[in-house]
């Protein structure tokens, strides 16, 4: 039996973003928002990711499970029971409340509701009963949308934290570095999953504009104002949101400085384009290792695509 079970949420046009992610993170796509792995990730740093249960016990009828739980003597205080809906689970709320008062009867300690030291919880996939410990996605992050400063054209924050996961593989040791930081809206969904991102911006006007956002949630982190060739440093992984007027030799021009500078610095490099770039990456001695393309909703312009790329 696999050690986790994740659960997941997402819009409808932002699937083939989500089934990305997922297979950078867990070498393998959901399947009806439901992914079972060994693979230990913290729920918070995906827009998709409802919780991570970590499985204690499991059963095949739900009294069995209760047998199993009150056979583990568990006795430690300040603990908490939480129900864990997956796809296709149609308990209702007081069905939930009761078993959730049945698994907290068959655990022999002093529960803390308001701050619970662990959070113990349960959940079925209508094949098996599944006893262990909940982590629960943190949506803090969302509060990101009203950042004080923000393009038209910038991107959406769903995405711009799948950057993160995507060029971390949810690593929060690794350096990260995002080369063309813009308004920081990458930045900030770094900043508040606790990665070690630094950006880069050539636009002293925009950087002000990161600097701000920032500022405005308390968030310190490393950024230049600068080319980001003229960065002298190495990253496990670098993220670059591509200036969109591409349509020029000059721009062309513009697109390989910025791609040939980050594959200097880093074996691992995340591309959003609204263009075909594939000639631009392999010419960074770059190869597209996966790929999806978001598409235009609500008031973005284009769609786009993100290129996972390694060096060959
Ligand atoms: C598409 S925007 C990034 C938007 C950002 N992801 C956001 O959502 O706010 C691209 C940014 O790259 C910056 N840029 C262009 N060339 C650059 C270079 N050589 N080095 C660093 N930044 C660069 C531009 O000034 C622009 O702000």
């Amino acid at each position: 039996m696999p050690q986790y079970i994740y659960s997941f949420k997402y819009e409808a046009h932002l699937l083939d973003l989500c089934q990305l992610e997922a297979r950078q993170l867990f070498g393998q796509q959901q399947q009806d928002n439901i992914l079972f792995s060994d693979i230990k990730i913290d729920p918070s740093i995906s827009p998709f990711i409802l919780g991570r249960f970590e499985v204690m016990r499991t059963a095949t009828d739900y009294q069995q499970l209760l047998k199993l739980i009150r056979m583990m003597n568990i006795q430690t205080d300040g603990f908490k029971v939480d129900y864990f809906s997956l796809e296709g689970d149609g308990a209702r709320f007081e069905e939930r409340q009761k078993m959730m008062k049945d698994v907290g009867y068959s655990i022999f300690a002093v529960p803390d509701f308001k701050q619970p030291s662990v959070v113990y919880s349960i959940c079925t996939d209508q094949k098996q009963w599944y006893f262990g410990k909940l982590k629960r996605h943190d949506g803090d992050w969302r509060k990101h949308k009203n950042k004080p400063f923000s393009f038209s054209n910038s991107i959406d924050i769903h995405t711009g934290k799948t950057l993160v996961s995507l060029a971390s593989k949810g690593n929060k040791a690794h350096a990260l570095l995002d080369a063309c930081c813009g308004a920081g809206t990458v930045l900030l969904e770094g900043a508040i999953a606790g990665f070690n991102i630094s950006g880069c911006e050539i636009n002293p006007r925009t950087f002000y504009h990161t600097v701000k956002n920032l500022n405005h949630y308390g968030y310190e982190l490393d950024i230049h104002l600068s080319d980001v060739a003229e960065l002298d440093k190495t990253y496990d992984g670098i993220i670059i949101d591509l200036p969109y007027n591409l349509y020029s030799a000059s721009t062309d021009e513009v697109t390989q400085n910025i791609i040939q500078s980050a594959a200097r610095m880093s074996t691992r490099v995340v591309i959003v384009s609204i263009s075909d770039i594939e000639e631009v990456i392999a010419s960074a001695n770059l190869k597209v290792v996966d790929q999806c393309v978001v598409e235009k909703r609500g008031y973005s312009k284009f769609s786009r695509t993100i290129w996972l790329c390694e060096h060959r």
